[in-house]
């Protein structure tokens, strides 16, 4: 997880307090990456001085830090560059020291701010602790900035390019990461490069530029020699000259430029739309106002994918707008985002449903139909949320394609290596479409050569970008941590998919039509269902105040919402709750029942309906006191019961609508109990760790 962010302006004029908010604002930005610490590196009064603000905590304490201190901020910069992170700590807890940037041998020769884990970096540590050199943070970072400086130490004439000297380090290194290094030798250049963590480049200037993309300088055969330069006399390593083609301004001469570096572009977005992403073993460097993309592995080299073998990058327009990424008059971005449903839903389907023709049309899948429908198997595969809107539909796929579905959590899948085949298709279901888990399954199945399908919401994101095909769930960006509109709309793409898949066969036209018909009530159903919104907050104010533990009933399609919804109070409020399914009530979870355990069970009408009825009858047999999710019209239950009352739709769309009073009253749950819930303690919105 963590955020990076770097700001590098090139002839164009920025006081240090300009610099400092430009790198705070980033951050903030970025905050639900990560939010145990933040800090950043900037130029100092003097020649080769770097400052240095850190603070546990969340970006506001950096602010205030800087506040503060006595730094001069009316100082101004022509040309600079500056780095800055936000952390969730995997290495070291939480603590000042352990703050990025991570700085190399107690100096400022370089410095590093990084997202990932490197994973020899205890064998790094132990090597250039043998070499003399002195940490001071336990962070895995560490071992690349003191291995950046052992390297630079060991170069006899120092004429080796910052490029170079970094592609020197990254071949050392084994893990994921997003690296940004800065360094006193090397000023005003800044070097960045990635493998597996999310990295964008934004462009910002007055002036046309010379093409929208950059070229790619193809690794040399020195970069593909696997010589380990710890190993051999460093002064023997090889150092390649790249002849890069950067672009520059039409004119061919120097121009004003800002570059903007970060984890995601809503970081980038409020100062250019112009960005560029980049691919695993990318490194881009940046200097005198140029940006050039280097490649660590050669182009023969196996197992890279076409865009990591494109000759260019392009630059490429962001649709993301300022406004979308901020709270407006909601407490938290989750509550705006659970507000956010009926609009985030017709998103979903703007473009792809017709509702005059019944018709489905899903571009990002149309050539692959038939391959998807010959498919003898369709594996999905994901974590938390996302693994539950695939939990969420599995039934109707099973419904509506008759091809065998099985449903998978990324990590499971991986640690059970299961058996995959080329005539499998395997659906990739990712809000950030980073999701370290989720991309390794990606890599193994497409290894295995099945079809990899991604469902993604981050445009440009790695699964958005790697996966043969897919759709994109336009929701929209999530910024609170727990998920909610981007699991409602995963659940309505899935059923695209499905209802697309199966439109060759007649016999489904009219369970189709049913569907289709569903989906086009559904925005108006869902603000329904958030008018429940009070009853909720005083449900969680009242009878589940105090409670310890909450345990949440369905069967068939409500399984999926059950547990969805636990997961959401579990994680916002820390409250202990379980999704169980009615069916399997009493071969176990029986036991916990008695009038002390709050339960809430989930009975809205479809074909199980008796079947919950009968498990509404067991638990209150047990003097339990359910609360009951339940259809408006339904007469049934109990008048001693406490009902939150849902609109009623087509089954496999019912989990939408229910799964909302769930959200809600994990919000309230959270709220009550004083909980963060934008930032829930010890989680990140993006998990790109294993
Ligand atoms: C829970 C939640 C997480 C994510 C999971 C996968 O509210 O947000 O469980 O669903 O970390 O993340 P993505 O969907 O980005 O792959």
């Amino acid at each position: 997880m963590c955020g990076i962010f770097a700001y590098c302006n090139f002839l164009k004029e920025k006081s240090r307090e300009e610099i400092l908010e430009i790198l705070c604002n980033g951050l903030a930005r970025e905050e639900y990456r990560g939010y145990d610490s933040a800090g950043l590196g900037v130029d100092g009064d003097k020649p080769r001085e770097v400052l240095y603000f850190k603070e546990v905590g969340k970006v506001a304490g950096l602010r205030k830090k800087i506040a503060s201190s006595s730094v001069d901020g009316t100082k101004s910069f022509v040309s600079q560059v500056s780095i800055a992170h936000t952390r969730w700590a995997t290495h070291g807890p939480p603590s000042e020291t352990n703050c990025h940037p991570v700085r190399s041998d107690h100096g400022s020769d370089f410095l590093v701010v990084h997202n990932g884990i490197v994973t020899n970096s205890g064998e790094l540590r132990l090597v250039l602790q043998k070499r003399g050199y002195k940490f001071e943070t336990e962070t895995d970072t560490e071992a690349v900035a003191i291995l950046t400086k052992y390297i630079w130490d060991t170069q006899p004439d120092k004429r080796i390019t910052f490029t170079d000297l970094i592609k020197m380090v990254l071949k050392e290194l084994e893990g994921s990461f997003a690296f940004v290094f800065k360094s006193i030798h090397f000023p005003n250049e800044v070097v960045t490069a990635r493998r597996g963590s999310p990295l964008l480049i934004g462009v910002k200037t007055d002036k046309k530029l010379k093409a929208d993309f950059v070229d790619v300088e193809a690794a040399g055969p020195e970069d593909l020699e696997t010589t380990n330069s710890l190993l051999v006399p460093p002064t023997q390593a090889k150092v390649m000259r790249t002849q890069s083609r950067a672009f520059m301004s039409e004119d061919g001469l120097p121009q004003p430029i800002e570059f903007f570096i970060a984890s995601d572009a809503a970081a980038i977005v409020e100062h250019t739309k112009r960005v560029l992403y980049l691919e695993d073993d990318d490194i881009a460097h940046v200097a005198e106002g140029q940006l050039h993309i280097h490649r660590l592995r050669g182009r023969g080299d196996e197992q890279q994918t076409a865009a990591q073998l494109a000759s260019t990058r392009s630059i490429e327009i962001l649709e993301l707008e300022i406004a979308a990424i901020m709270k407006g008059k909601f407490d938290t971005f989750m509550q705006k985002e659970i507000y956010e449903q009926p609009e985030s839903v017709v998103n979903t389907m703007r473009g792809r449903v017709n509702f005059d023709t019944n018709t489905i049309t899903l571009g990002g899948l149309r050539s692959y139909l038939p391959i998807i429908r010959r498919g003898r198997r369709l594996v999905f595969i994901a974590c938390g949320t996302s693994y539950h809107s695939c939990l969420a539909t599995r039934a109707i796929f099973e419904e509506l394609t008759e091809i065998p579905v099985s449903v998978e959590l990324a990590s499971d899948f991986l640690d059970r290596k299961t058996p995959i085949f080329r005539d499998d298709v395997c659906i990739f279901l990712s809000q950030s479409g980073e999701t370290a888990d989720t991309i390794l399954a990606l890599r193994y199945s497409m290894d295995r050569g099945a079809l990899c399908v991604g469902v993604v919401n981050t445009v440009g994101s790695t699964l958005s970008r790697d996966t043969h095909c897919g759709v994109h769930i336009n929701a929209g960006p999530e910024v609170g941590v727990a998920s909610t509109k981007a699991y409602t709309s995963q659940y309505i793409a899935l059923v695209m998919i499905a209802l697309q898949l199966a439109d060759d066969r007649i016999s489904f036209t009219e369970r189709r039509n049913q569907i289709i018909d569903g989906l086009h009530s559904l925005p108006a159903l869902i603000k329904r269902t958030l008018e429940q919104d009070s009853a909720l907050q005083t449900l969680a104010s009242t009878i589940l105040a105090n409670s310890k533990s909450l345990l949440l009933m369905g069967r068939g399609y409500q399984h999926a919402t059950c547990l969805e919804g636990a997961l959401k109070i579990k994680e916002i409020s820390y409250m202990h709750s379980e999704g169980i399914l009615a069916g399997e009530l009493k071969h176990g979870p029986l036991a916990l029942i008695d009038e002390n355990m709050p339960v809430i069970i989930v009975m809205t009408r479809d074909s199980l309906y008796p079947k919950v009825q009968s498990a509404f009858a067991q638990i209150t047999a047990r003097k339990a006191q359910p609360i009951v999710i339940c259809n408006e019209d339904d007469d049934n239950v109990p008048a001693g019961a406490k009902a939150i009352r849902v609109p009623k739709t087509v089954d496999c769309l019912q989990g939408i609508i229910n799964v909302i009073p769930l959200q809600l009253l994990s919000y309230y749950l959270a709220v009550q109990n004083g909980c963060d819930v934008d930032f829930p303690r010890n989680l990140a919105k993006s998990v790109t760790v294993e």
